[in-house]
């Protein structure tokens, strides 16, 4: 019989949802000693989590988070809010013994995430940041191949993450679904919530990021705030490029925007390595691109692999359907939760932790000091 994980969610949003889905997928999909029991969910208007509670299977709900993490009856505790209440959360449920899942980014900056891996660490709880894009099957693939050495000496490692939905001028900052364009409440723009994803999928694959040199735009300078009814000045990145080196001597090269009209969520990265080459691209995750110069030349080229075939050759697959048969975003928050419980149980932890998490934080934390001061800055160590 599987123990039971009383989970306690904060946030019934985007990430409310895309987690539920997996606490409801994983015991169907996966074979793991824990299994997931969703005991509350907490929002702030109580009308709309007991909707949210009927409509995913809570037991119960609470509309004041710290109730929820003082709660016997929790064993973890999801974070699924902006990123100005992770570290406060985060640190209260560590103090209550609670395991926490914790959204990314970690945190709105270095020193706050510190704090929390200090409590995490301190109280022994089971931690871990939802830096999903890990567990897209062609995406660990692609972290097999660099870990079994197919790449030979890596020369370059690019990523971008380009969205189009902040261009109207007249559009508002802060508040719900908007909160992202506050810095009060994002802590930053586009670095800390769309290159935070392409840095951590980055430092996994391609090792420690040494020194960062990196140049950000806010494009429009005053937005009106939903929560006080005035134009208040923008204080977030709107667009943010960078560059890099990596502690193995690689290159890195990244871009992030919410103004490359005609993308939605153009997630990509590159990487070359002096025999081979990978590209992975989030609109047509389930493939990994791959060049290996050591094939036989006259049928040497690009390999587009459909990474769906139920053998271990193909990460997580052969928990889901026939060969052929392709799995989508979802699955890679399913694949963390497996990946966590597991973790639970063999008492290895399943990455990112916080500290994991934190590398990522400081590497935010650098480009932007970069942006500011024009300068290359050296990135700190965990
Ligand atoms: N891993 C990913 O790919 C991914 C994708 C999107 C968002 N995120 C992260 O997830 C977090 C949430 O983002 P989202 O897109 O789900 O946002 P959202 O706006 O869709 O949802 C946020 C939720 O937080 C709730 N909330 C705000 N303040 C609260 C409080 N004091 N107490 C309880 N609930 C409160 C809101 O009511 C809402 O339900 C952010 O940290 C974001 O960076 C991660």
């Amino acid at each position: 019989m599987a123990k039971p994980l009383n989970i306690g969610m904060i946030g019934y949003g985007f990430m409310g949802r895309a987690h539920s889905n997996a606490y409801v997928q994983v015991p169907h999909f996966f074979d793991t000693k824990y299994t997931p029991v969703l005991k509350a969910i907490c929002a702030r208007d109580e009308a709309k989590a007991k909707a949210f509670a009927a409509q995913w299977g809570y037991e119960s709900i609470e509309t004041d988070w710290r109730k929820l993490v003082a709660r016997k009856d929790i064993d973890a505790i999801d974070i699924c809010v902006p990123n100005n209440l992770h570290a406060e959360i985060a640190i209260e449920a560590a103090k209550n013994k609670k395991a926490i899942l914790c959204e990314k980014p970690l945190a709105m900056n270095g020193a706050e995430g510190r704090k929390m891996v200090d409590a995490v660490e301190k109280a022994g709880v089971a931690n871990t940041v939802w830096y999903n894009y890990r567990r897209i099957p062609a995406v660990t693939l692609a972290k097999r191949l660099v870990d079994e050495g197919k790449l030979g000496k890596i020369f370059h490692y690019r990523a971008k993450f380009l969205q189009d939905w902040t261009i109207k001028a007249d559009l508002p900052q802060g508040g719900q679904g908007l909160w992202r364009l506050d810095i009060n409440a994002a802590g930053a723009g586009v670095s800390g919530d769309l290159l935070a994803h392409c840095i951590d999928t980055a430092i996994w694959l391609n090792g420690r990021m040494d020194t960062v040199c990196c140049m950000t735009e806010t494009f429009v300078k005053e937005r009106m705030h939903n929560l006080t009814g005035k134009v208040e000045k923008v204080g977030i990145d709107d667009a943010c490029i960078f560059f890099g080196k990596f502690a193995n001597g690689s290159l890195a090269n990244f871009e992030s925007t919410r103004y490359a009209r005609g993308h939605k969520a153009l997630y990509t990265f590159e990487i070359n390595g002096e025999n081979m080459s990978l590209a992975w691209d989030l609109h047509d995750l389930h493939r990994l691109q791959v060049f290996d110069y050591r094939d036989e030349g006259k049928i040497r080229g690009w390999k587009s692999v459909h990474v769906s075939d139920n053998s271990p050759d193909h990460p997580y697959m052969d928990k889901w359907w026939v060969p052929g048969l392709a799995i989508g975003y979802d699955a890679s928050f399913t694949h963390q939760v497996a990946d966590f419980l597991t973790g639970l149980d063999t008492g290895k932890p399943a990455s990112p932790t916080f500290r994991d998490a934190l590398e990522t934080q400081l590497i935010l934390d650098a480009i932007l000091d970069s942006a500011k001061s024009k300068k290359w800055v050296e990135v700190p160590k965990v």
